[in-house]
């Protein structure tokens, strides 16, 4: 499969045509981004271990009955995927407090949330990616209340799938975004799931292994992720 047109350009992946209007190739750049695009590097060999680790993630939530965007890996950082008609909407489960939350509502850091909090944002960086509520998606029609509905109900099943499928790598899944889309009146996980998007810390220490490394400088980034695919078995290809 060839890339044609490069149709978006996002802060670390980039979207392709192909010859099938249906599909596009995905790839993952090296370029990290934080503090909605505010702190911007590139990170040698991001976009091959993201790449990899988001495609052994969708295969394995795709084994257990989510259905993703994902057709077949490509190259070491490039994906086949559907074209999705995207929800403009951040979905969010928190099993513990951290980031935002705990500078939003005062809470303290690591507090164990039971059941795990679930929220909706809109996906704009130009407003910060503000909160949002079930009543917002509905009133300026970002989607339906069925889809809203079917969101939360996917994002919440796959919290169930992988907080055990990190806690077998002795880590914890502490919170995670993920982005849905529909293809051909169906609704699919999208966009990707990797240390990115997430928040993992080790189980014993509760050392941060996810992108709050590149937020807050505390190196290794690159080498953390791998830790962490390694830990899951995957074998990653730099090639
Ligand atoms: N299967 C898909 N079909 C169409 N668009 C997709 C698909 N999966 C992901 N996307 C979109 O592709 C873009 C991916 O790029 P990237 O994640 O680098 O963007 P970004 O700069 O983070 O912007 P955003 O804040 O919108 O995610 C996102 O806008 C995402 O919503
Ligand atoms: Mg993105």
């Amino acid at each position: 499969m060839e890339k044609l047109l490069q149709i978006t350009t996002g802060k670390a992946k980039s979207l392709y045509t192909t010859s099938n209007p249906d599909q596009l190739i995905m790839e993952f750049r090296d370029d990290t981004s934080a503090f909605d695009g505010k702190k911007i590097e590139a990170l040698d060999n991001k976009g091959k271990v993201n790449n990899q680790f988001n495609a052994f993630v969708m295969e394995f939530l795709s084994s257990k009955g989510i259905e993703t965007h994902l057709i077949e890996l490509l190259s070491s950082n490039e994906s086949l995927v559907y074209k999705l008609d995207m929800f403009p909407i951040e979905c969010v489960v928190r099993n513990r407090a951290t980031g935002s939350l705990c500078k939003r509502l005062g809470v303290e850091d690591g507090l164990l949330l039971d059941p795990p909090l679930f929220e909706f944002f809109l996906k704009d960086d130009a407003l910060g990616d503000p909160l949002i509520n079930d009543h917002h998606i509905v009133s300026f029609g970002w989607a339906t209340q069925e889809e809203a509905n079917l969101m939360r109900e996917m994002t919440l099943k796959v919290n169930d799938l992988l907080v055990d499928f990190f806690k077998e790598a002795n880590l914890i899944l502490v919170d995670y975004k993920l982005e849905f889309g529909m293809f051909k009146g169906k609704m699919l996980l999208a966009d990707e799931f990797t240390p990115d998007g997430c928040r993992l810390w080790d189980k014993d220490t509760l050392t941060k292994m996810d992108k709050d490394r590149f937020r807050q400088d505390l190196g290794n980034v690159i080498e953390t992720y791998s830790e962490v695919a390694e830990r899951l078995g995957m074998q990653i290809k730099l090639d």
